[in-house]
């Protein structure tokens, strides 16, 4: 089993000997060094994972095998995967024959190589594996968990370098592979994936096939007691029973969503676009799994007011799952693009005001984290050396990026920036790119006609140096301002119950919680809570705000709300504020860490991730 190797590291051109087969050329392309992946795809690549699991809830393990399609670039090297927590038992040739094998040290971030020693002859390996407690991209909910409280809930989140931690393989965005699966569950769950559905064998299994491209990080598996309700012909949500009639008529836009995206970007490649509405202690606001966008059920207002959210997911249909960032520094690409695009679907079906506020609100946001900001990481293409990805998470790729592509559709005018973003999405369609990559056609497609223009945009300054650029658009929101107006009274001294609030939507109750003076004491606070009724907001976006600013000034009467919040959420988005509020008090702290010890159990990893540093948690 024990395999000694010599394994030297080729750089991209030097990997291709004349023993290359011909092959698609979108695959033979160089892939980009990433720091985060000990694979060497540029020697031997994965171009296809078949995954054969049983789920079992109980024990909360997963077992079986992933076989692995490969592309020899040089037939003398090993396959190199990556490998996090697994419990390998064995590999094997395509005749079943064993291959040697290796599981080299663990880097806690990166996890370990996986080294298999490959026959000339070899396109394929067979990886007999389970899944273990140190599974990170599994969560793994108790009944008490789930909206129906009967059956327990699986689901995983590879983003961004998690799948290694449930299937052995080339996790770096750089390599794009097709898969499929077939997947055993208990009697009474659904599985579902972000791939085609193809229903449940006379064997009991279910499977599924994703037929383009994509990176590891896109392979997700969610499984409990779920039903579907479709929104139309080719649009739908998956939700517990209790759950899924209100999703539905949440997200009934979704259709209409799709439509405006692909007018404004091209056609949508997919297929279907649904979504799956999972229990609270999922710990993002949505993952942009293609076909499935995997959601948190806090952004069920019952409003439709926190749908910017599906805007989100179904525009990295575009940018992200059809041109994904090629490596975790080039991330910006991904999420700048996206909320760039989200806003254009969002003006499209609510209208100019409401994008407008959404993105005054996010520019706010922006400035007010970016004082907690190291000037590393206030840079689009962020050094990520030495680092976890999510160490370099924030707002600067999200809203710093869709600043910049304002910034040229500002200078260029919308129409020649429209069809440059088309032009953009069909160039790179199924390819991964980096940040230069990216400039090298920015200024090859949009910049090369037009250098007057051109000179209004400092690319570089944009792209590799920190702060907002003084020429950074500035949206405004006449209706946002008019909130300012109230809140001025009310610290000038007007009763809150006299304020003028009549027809504020979510957007204008967040700006008025923004706005509240540094220091409020308790009292105040109260009477802001009896004429407004936060404590009591079935709004997850203004509740959050409020139970932190009830932190902040001692307001005790949320506590309990507070307390409820934390255990039941595990979104990490709110919960960062408020432990990191609540971290800045002796007392507060002492109140975190009892919490915190009750609520770890209930959060995904990268959540527990985060609080664990808040709080100084040693696990
Ligand atoms: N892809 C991200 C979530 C993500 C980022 C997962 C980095 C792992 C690592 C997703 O598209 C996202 O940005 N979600 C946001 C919602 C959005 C409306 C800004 C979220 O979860 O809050
Ligand atoms: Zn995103």
């Amino acid at each position: 089993m024990l395999l000694a190797l010599v394994l030297g590291t080729l750089s991209p051109a030097s990997c291709r000997g004349p023993s290359e087969a011909p092959a698609p050329a979108a695959r033979t392309r160089p892939i980009p060094m990433d720091v985060h992946s000990h694979s060497q795809p540029n020697r031997v690549r994965v171009t296809h994972v078949a995954l054969d699991l049983d789920l079992d809830l109980q024990a909360r393990r997963a077992a079986g095998a992933v076989e692995l399609d490969l592309e020899r670039l040089d037939l003398q090297a090993p396959l190199v995967l990556d490998a996090m927590a697994l419990e390998i038992q064995g590999v094997s040739g395509p005749e079943g024959e064993p291959r040697e094998w290796e599981l080299g040290p663990a880097d806690t971030r990166l996890g370990s190589p996986l080294t298999i020693r490959l026959r000339p002859a070899d396109r394929r390996v067979r990886i007999a594996y389970r899944t273990t407690g140190g599974a990170q991209a599994m969560q793994w909910l108790a009944p008490e968990q789930t909206a129906g409280g009967r059956r327990p809930f699986l689901f995983t989140q590879g983003q961004s370098i998690l799948t290694r931690s449930w299937i052995p393989l080339q996790d770096t965005p750089g390599v794009r592979v097709t898969y499929a699966a077939e997947i055993r569950a208990p009697e009474g769950l659904t599985p579902v994936m972000s791939a085609e559905q193809l229903g449940r064998g006379a064997d009991g299994a279910w499977r599924f096939a994703m037929q383009l491209p994509i990176p590891s990080y896109l392979i997700a598996l969610a499984c409990g007691e779920l039903e579907f309700r479709a929104i139309s012909e080719r649009c739908g949500v998956w939700a517990e029973p209790s759950v899924v009639d209100g999703a539905a008529r949440e997200f009934e836009d979704t259709e209409k969503m799709v439509r405006a995206a692909e007018s404004l970007f091209g056609p949508y490649r997919w297929g279907r676009y649904d979504l799956i509405i999972l229990p609270p202690a999922f710990p993002f606001g949505g993952m942009e799994n293609p076909r499935l966008t995997f959601a948190t059920p806090t952004v069920l207002a019952g409003d439709k007011s926190l749908v910017a959210l599906v805007a989100h997911e179904l525009a990295h249909s575009w940018s992200g799952n059809l041109v994904t960032n090629a490596t975790w520094s080039d991330f910006w690409l991904n999420e700048g693009f996206t909320v760039y695009l989200e806003q254009r679907i969002m003006e499209r079906i609510y209208g100019v005001e409401r994008a407008r506020m959404e993105k005054q609100l996010a520019l706010q946001e922006l400035e007010q984290e970016l004082k907690d900001l190291q000037p590393r990481d206030q840079v689009l293409h962020v050094d990520l050396r030495g680092r976890h990805p999510d160490e370099g998470f924030s707002g600067i790729p999200y809203e710093k990026g869709a600043l910049f592509l304002r910034r040229l559709e500002e200078v260029f005018g919308r129409k020649t920036f429209d069809r440059f973003l088309e032009r953009y999405f069909d160039a790179h369609a199924f390819q991964s790119i980096t940040t230069a990559e990216f400039e090298d056609y920015l200024r090859r497609e949009l910049f090369a006609d037009a250098s007057d223009l051109a000179a209004q945009v400092d690319v570089r300054r944009w792209l590799y140096e920190p702060g907002l650029p003084a020429d950074a658009p500035r949206p405004r929101s006449a209706e946002l301002e008019r909130v300012d107006a109230q809140v001025a009274r009310w610290t000038a001294g007007e009763p809150a119950g006299a304020l003028d609030s009549s027809g504020w939507v979510t957007q204008q109750w967040l700006r008025f919680l923004n706005g509240l003076p540094e220091s409020l004491d308790p009292a105040r606070m109260a009477e802001l809570d009896r004429a407004f009724r936060f404590t009591e907001s079935g709004n997850s976006e203004i509740l959050a705000k409020w139970l932190e600013l009830s932190i902040r000034h001692g307001y005790r009467a949320a506590d309990e709300r507070l307390e409820a919040f934390l255990m039941n959420v595990g979104r990490r988005k709110f919960l960062k504020p408020l432990y990191t509020e609540l971290a800045k008090s002796e007392a507060g702290k002492r109140r975190a860490l009892e919490i915190y010890a009750r609520a770890r159990p209930r959060y995904h990893s990268v959540s527990t991730g985060t609080i664990d540093k808040i709080l100084g948690w040693e696990s």
